[in-house]
């Protein structure tokens, strides 16, 4: 049965190996199986939903589009785009948002952190973001959504949407879309293990970036925070440990190899032979990777040429979905 992906990155700049691990990993391999149809989105309509400077948004979009293609997803076989550039977004985030209810927006973790002690200041656009998410994802009948673990709440949500508006309207018309998660949903900061490695933390050592150079990884692992014992001899004296165990999960993730056999490797060594067997492996992951990146960057006409294609291709689906979601709530004359 053909599976339908669609997921979303903001381009909001500084992709790090979460995202990597947490998602993009996912979409290549998604990408890569031929019974999917992918369409994977640079939504630059919900990264306003908090101040952006328009010449950064702009290379920001670039650059995660360098990255989709340079980690891997081909622009043949999945379609990219942005969202800005199919209006059927934003019409369907205000019909999706006549059917969404305020109590359940109200629970949303994600925007009491984002809008933080004082709501009132908050855009409405941060408030009704997760409606702007099920329009990305309904609209392209998507039934299998690809996220890290800080995104779940969003997904629920977006079910919810499609079911109500079955429900109201009568009809099996969305599909109820499923996550796709992997055991990285998760990667902590380097600086602080009970932290999410984010894009926004103000220490740049937190996160290692796709577009880091060896060095800077290097430093960044060398000066990651770990304790003064050896390495741990089995999964329960990870206990307490947060930054080891955020390490071996990322060693794990990047090697394909189980936790419990990266444990079993450096029980008992020091924590120096295992940062410095962990550098190399996210270089020979990273640098690739990176420097394709660079590259790209520099071909704007080839990336512009993808997001124009990618858009073109949106827009005949989601203009289907809008065309009869219209048809059936009598909004056409
Ligand atoms: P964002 O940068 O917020 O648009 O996130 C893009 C994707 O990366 C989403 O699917 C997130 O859930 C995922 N993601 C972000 N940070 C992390 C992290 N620290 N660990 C795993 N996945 C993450
Ligand atoms: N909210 C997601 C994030 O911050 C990005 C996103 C927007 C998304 N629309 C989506 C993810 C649709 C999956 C599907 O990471």
């Amino acid at each position: 049965m053909i599976k339908k992906i669609f997921s979303g990155v903001q381009p909001t700049g500084n992709l790090h190996l979460g995202n990597y691990l947490g998602a993009i990993k996912n979409f290549v391999d998604l990408n890569n199986d031929s019974n999917n149809e992918c369409v994977f989105c640079v939504v630059d309509l919900h990264a306003i939903t908090v101040k952006q400077n328009p010449r950064e948004l702009k290379s920001n979009i670039q650059e995660t589009v360098a990255t989709f293609i340079a980690s891997g997803i081909d622009p043949k076989r999945s379609i990219i785009f942005n969202q800005s550039g199919v209006p059927a977004h934003a019409e369907g985030a205000w019909i999706l948002s006549c059917v969404a209810r305020t109590g359940w927006l109200n629970r949303m973790t994600q925007f009491k952190e984002k809008a933080g002690k004082d709501k009132e200041k908050a855009s409405v656009g941060l408030y009704s973001y997760p409606v702007l998410m099920a329009a990305d994802i309904l609209l392209y009948d998507a039934t299998h959504v690809p996220v890290g673990d800080d995104q779940k709440q969003h997904l629920e949500l977006s079910r919810d949407i499609a079911h109500k508006f079955n429900t109201d309207y009568g009809l099996d018309f969305f599909p109820l879309p499923e996550p796709v998660m992997n055991n990285n949903t998760r990667i902590m900061s380097l600086r602080d293990g009970n932290k999410k490695m984010s894009k926004s933390d103000s220490s740049s050592y937190s996160r290692i970036l796709m577009t880091d150079s060896n060095d800077d990884i290097r430093t960044k692992i060398k000066k990651s925070k770990t304790d003064s014992m050896k390495m741990p001899n089995d999964e329960l004296s990870l206990d307490g440990r947060p930054e080891i165990s955020n390490l071996l999960n990322i060693f794990s993730a990047v090697s394909k190899e189980s936790k419990e056999l990266v444990i079993k490797k450096f029980a008992g060594k020091e924590i120096s032979e295992f940062k410095s067997d962990l550098t190399d492996i996210l270089i020979d992951l990273i640098e690739p990777i990176s420097s394709e990146i660079k590259k790209l960057i520099d071909d704007k006409g080839f990336l512009n040429k993808v997001l124009q294609d990618g858009a073109n291709k949106a827009k005949s689906i989601s203009a289907v979905t809008i065309s009869e979601i219209h048809d059936l709530m009598g909004l056409k004359s």
